[in-house]
């Protein structure tokens, strides 16, 4: 276990394996606005969702390491398919707080109206012992159907959040979903929020949609609330951006997704095999 002093005044580590988890950076700079907030797209190995799960466990590693090297008082895994992928190794070997994604099934169970829930993600997280553990807990006996998405992260890292190929390959997900009687989508993938307008408009407004973004931003706010770790100045927390992409590139969909007027840094590259 590595043990990493924390104080309050430092900065809270987030990443994921691209620009979707900007979608939970947006909930935790609206629950914490004091708080300065380090952001790693993780762009140049997107998606994680085709790769084995012992490459997303390394680059999760390595991009904590980073992270903590920045003075990191936490870490946020703001995307499912590392959560499934590392989360557990990750808690095991450093022992800052480590905060990270759930597909929000049980608030959906709790929506839904006809009682059967679609949950939109990855295949590797669907295929996780988190995903299979978090259906067990709350979803016995439930009527909840899956759906993978492959395509969906590329589309939204290539910025393409409203063009004809995405909506076609959105509904060609979604529409099935509400055919089988699903009036509650789950976004179960941190960058699917960059498609709700999209999402929204294919599935019409009896349909709610949900994610965890809020929720995990919550966790973050409990975490270090717990820990004595809150940051107690009185202004603007800042925030600042890395990529594994090309950095011009990047932040041109940063600016998009995020603020305008952001710097977006080179993520280094680290060793192929970084533990
Ligand atoms: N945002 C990631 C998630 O929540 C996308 C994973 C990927 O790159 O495939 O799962």
């Amino acid at each position: 276990m590595q043990t990493i002093p924390a104080s309050c005044e430092r900065p809270i580590g987030v990443f994921d394996s691209g620009v979707g988890g900007l979608s939970v950076l947006a909930e935790i700079r609206r629950a914490l606005p004091c708080e300065d907030l380090l952001y790693v797209a993780d762009s140049g190995f997107a998606p994680y969702g085709d790769k084995p799960a012992a490459i997303i466990e390394a680059r999760t590693h390595a991009i904590a390491d980073f992270l903590i090297a920045r003075r990191a008082k936490a870490i946020v895994i703001a995307c499912n398919t590392a959560t499934g992928a590392a989360a557990r190794a990750l808690r095991a070997r450093i022992d800052l707080p480590v905060i990270a994604m759930e597909p929000a099934i049980k608030p959906a169970l709790a929506l839904t109206r006809t009682g059967v829930v679609g949950v939109l993600a990855t295949s590797q997280t669907l295929a996780s012992h988190n995903f299979v553990e978090l259906m067990g807990r709350f979803a016995a006996g439930a009527n909840v159907l899956v759906q993978p998405c492959p395509g969906l992260v590329e589309l939204v890292e290539a910025g393409r959040l409203d063009d004809e190929a995405t909506r076609a390959r959105v509904a060609d997900y979604v529409v099935p979903l509400l055919e089988r009687g699903a009036d509650t989508l789950v976004l179960g993938c941190t960058h699917y929020p960059h498609l709700r307008p999209l999402i929204a408009d294919i599935a019409g407004p009896d349909i709610a949609i949900t994610d965890s973004g809020a929720a995990v931003a919550r966790q973050v706010h409990r975490r270090l609330a717990e820990l004595g770790l809150l940051a107690s100045r009185r202004g603007g927390g800042t925030a600042r951006f890395w990529t594994s992409a090309e950095p011009a590139a990047a932040a041109g969909l940063i600016a998009r997704l995020w603020a305008h007027g952001v710097t977006v840094s080179q993520l280094p590259s680290f060793p192929a095999a970084a533990r």
